[in-house]
């Protein structure tokens, strides 16, 4: 049994946590637990996942995939979780939207002093991932996260709404807000410099576009049979193979 040897060194490395100070009260605890247990996932009317029909490329089936959470109106289906890391390999994540799928990169924009834009710079290495709980899917990517240059940076600026123009323009995403009055002077002095010169852009905005070499399909069975479906990028060509739910 030498796997289980194998299992038991790995659980062992792993930090376990006793009782946190946080919690008010036991009590509290398992009622939550008891909550959660009863929330139902994978009901209702999930899609089908047949891999035998899967395209070569990934991102043929992620556009396929893509329309059909649109067609079934599934809410806000162009948002997405990327996740980057700090220096230390610490990682954070955050809902983006998903801006297009150029030559195989999913694009999403921000600005590049924000959290993520520093991060992407020190460590060009990101995930994203997709749940679309109507159909019971989620796809999961990774890769390198490249910038898309500054014309097409320019034209998502200029295609965003006033408002988010004006947030963009009025200050540094992500940095400590230490007096929401400031917020609201710097709306203010945006919205103006942007009535006088409609074509002004924020240098820093940036369409980064992550190109990527994993990409997984997964597709929820209510008797717990998922379908996953990975998608391996090697020497420039992709592999398809089949995981265990
Ligand atoms: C549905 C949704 C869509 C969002 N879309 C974007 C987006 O396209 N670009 C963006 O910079 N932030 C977007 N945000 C805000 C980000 O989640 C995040 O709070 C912000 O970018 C700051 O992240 P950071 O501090 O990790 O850089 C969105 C949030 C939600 C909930």
């Amino acid at each position: 049994m030498e796997w289980l040897g194998a299992w038991a060194v790995n659980c062992r490395s792993s930090p376990q946590y006793g009782k946190l100070d946080i919690m008010t009260s036991a009590g509290q605890t398992e009622d939550l637990r008891e909550r959660l247990r009863e929330l139902v996932v994978f009901e209702g009317d999930l899609a089908h996942f047949d891999v035998s029909d899967s395209p070569p490329h990934p991102a043929e089936l992620f556009l396929r995939w893509l329309e059909e959470a649109i067609e079934a109106r599934v809410r806000e289906p162009h948002a997405m979780t990327l996740s980057t890391v700090d220096p230390e390999g610490r990682p954070t994540s955050r809902v983006l939207i998903l801006k297009g799928l150029g030559d195989g990169r999913w694009e999403f924009a921000s600005s590049r002093r924000s959290r993520k834009g520093k991060e992407l710079q020190d460590n060009s290495w990101a995930a994203l991932s997709f749940y679309w709980s109507e159909l019971g899917r989620q796809v999961r990517i990774r890769g390198r996260v490249l910038e898309a240059g500054a014309d097409r940076s320019a034209d998502d600026f200029l295609a965003r709404s006033t408002g988010a123009r004006a947030e963009a323009l009025a200050g540094t995403q992500s940095e400590v807000l230490s007096d929401s009055s400031d917020l609201e002077e710097a709306l203010c002095e945006a919205r103006e410099l942007i009535e006088r010169d409609p074509g002004v852009v924020d240098e820093q905005w940036t369409v980064y576009g992550l190109v990527a070499d994993e990409v997984e399909f997964w597709q929820a069975h209510p008797e717990r049979r998922h379908v996953r479906l990975r998608y391996l990028l090697r020497d420039g060509s992709w592999e398809r193979v089949q995981l265990w739910p």
